[in-house]
């Protein structure tokens, strides 16, 4: 046995029954392009020369970096694993890699950036991730393309001609050892990303095989997303900035493990001047609509080049930990609700198939009562609370007069009698105990 093929994954690959267990994870990007403050493609959009860019890095001073407090505020907010870029695409490093001058080591800071996150989140009980840009507009042979800074600049095209993807491929095994060597247990590996085609990157450049390969051996149970561009490859699969509509399937309609990852505004980096910030109540909505379909929840944190999370981002994970830390049970080991229960209208359910009990969240409060339909409730439901505080919620047959109100050929099995006014969360959630 390798140790890679293990009970809950796929054949040949890990086993996710963590990561499904965890629903809830942070994402973390952190880079000298948050000192530009304005997207971490900033040196992409604006095509900046590297005497241009370098500035950021020649700046880079995160003395407010605490990252005992970050894995705190992730853990409050009911985080179960981060994920953070130890490169992102500008190939800036956030550890002390042999490989580059590139790194936080050479900032004025001159300090290692990652390994006390990495101690900081796992002391605090968090599950370790890393991203890693197949992407480098800083590599010296990574070749010229559709999205490289220097798309446009006179004769820099004419130089990839003395590039060499070999070269760079093998600079990021090196480091990829560096990362699944020095850091311990490593849980998740996030590559980004493939762009095959035409003035694009896929698994010829990255030699994607042997990137693979040399993850898997290292740290056999690492979880690897699918951005590879390795048909097959991969624990999870990585729906970006939306909400898939229904569970995903694979090409069999099996079910796939998959993680949505999101942000707060539209911007990875810290985006100081953008202001379309989700309120606490879409990112849970997010949280549990993922839930609901099988899936997880990646939420992005931005923080500053001084190191901290900026308030906004604060006051949003201050505010889902809020309501996680009275509903986590219909969100850690849930997943979708059995078939034969039908969602009632303007709510999402979660299954906890362990325990038994079913979770019928409510995004819009009701007139009094909620109607459950089919049998499968009549049958089976022995008893139901509101989770955020286990009152009952009364159960009733409803009357011959209301189910006439509810339409031709529809008939409810169990009524919920609610209050009128709507409990004091943000999403209230009625736990039902089935038999
Ligand atoms: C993308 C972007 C990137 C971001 C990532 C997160 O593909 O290139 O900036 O890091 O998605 O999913």
């Amino acid at each position: 046995m390798t140790g890679t093929t293990v009970m809950g994954g796929r054949e040949g690959q890990a086993d996710t029954r963590w990561f499904t267990e965890a629903r809830f994870g942070m994402f973390i990007h952190w880079g000298t392009y948050s000192a530009a403050a304005r997207h971490e493609w900033v040196r992409s959009h604006e095509k900046m020369s590297w005497e241009e860019y370098r500035k950021y890095f020649e700046h880079f001073y995160p003395d407010l970096y605490d990252p005992e407090e970050w894995a705190e505020l992730a853990k409050q907010a009911g985080m179960k694993y981060f994920v953070v870029t130890t490169k992102h695409h500008e190939g800036f490093c956030l550890w002390d890699t042999q490989y580059t001058e590139y790194k936080a080591t050479r900032t004025p800071w001159g300090r290692d950036l990652l390994k006390p996150m990495v101690e900081a989140f796992r002391a605090a009980g968090l599950r370790v991730g890393f991203y890693y840009s197949l992407i480098d507009w800083h590599h010296p042979h990574f070749t010229v393309d559709r999205y490289h800074p220097q798309r446009e600049e006179a004769g820099e095209r004419a130089k990839n001609a003395g590039r060499d993807m070999r070269i760079y491929a093998a600079y990021m095994r090196n480091q990829v050892r560096e990362l699944l060597t020095q850091f311990g247990q490593v849980d998740l590996m996030w590559y980004d990303f493939s762009y095959p085609g035409e003035d694009g990157k896929g698994r010829a450049d990255w030699e994607s095989e042997q990137l693979y390969a040399l993850t898997r051996e290292l740290q056999p149970q690492v979880l690897v997303n699918n951005r590879l561009d390795l048909p097959g490859v991969g624990d999870f699969v990585t729906p970006e900035q939306v909400q898939p509509t229904s569970a995903l399937v694979d090409e069999e309609g099996k079910p796939v493990v998959w993680e949505a990852c999101q942000t707060f505004s539209g911007s990875w980096g810290y985006y100081r001047d953008e202001y379309t910030w989700k309120s606490v109540r879409q990112l849970l909505w997010m949280l549990i609509d993922g839930v609901s379909k099988n899936g997880n929840l990646l939420l992005n944190v931005g923080p500053t080049a001084r190191g901290e999370f900026d308030e906004r981002a604060r006051a949003r994970l201050r505010g889902i930990g809020e309501w996680v830390r009275r509903h986590g049970r219909s969100i850690y080991g849930c997943g979708a609700a059995p078939q034969e229960f039908a969602c009632p209208a303007d709510c999402r359910l979660t299954y906890n198939a362990k325990a038994r009990r079913l979770y019928v969240h409510i995004l819009n409060w009701p007139v009094k009562h909620l109607w459950l339909e089919g049998e499968a409730y009549k049958q089976r439901v022995a008893y139901a609370q509101f989770l955020h505080d286990a009152s009952e919620v009364q159960m009733k047959r409803p009357e011959a007069w209301q189910e006439a109100q509810m339409g031709k050929g529809r008939r409810a099995a169990v009524c919920l009698e609610l209050p009128v006014l709507k409990p004091p969360v943000e999403i209230p959630v009625i736990e039902l105990f089935l038999k």
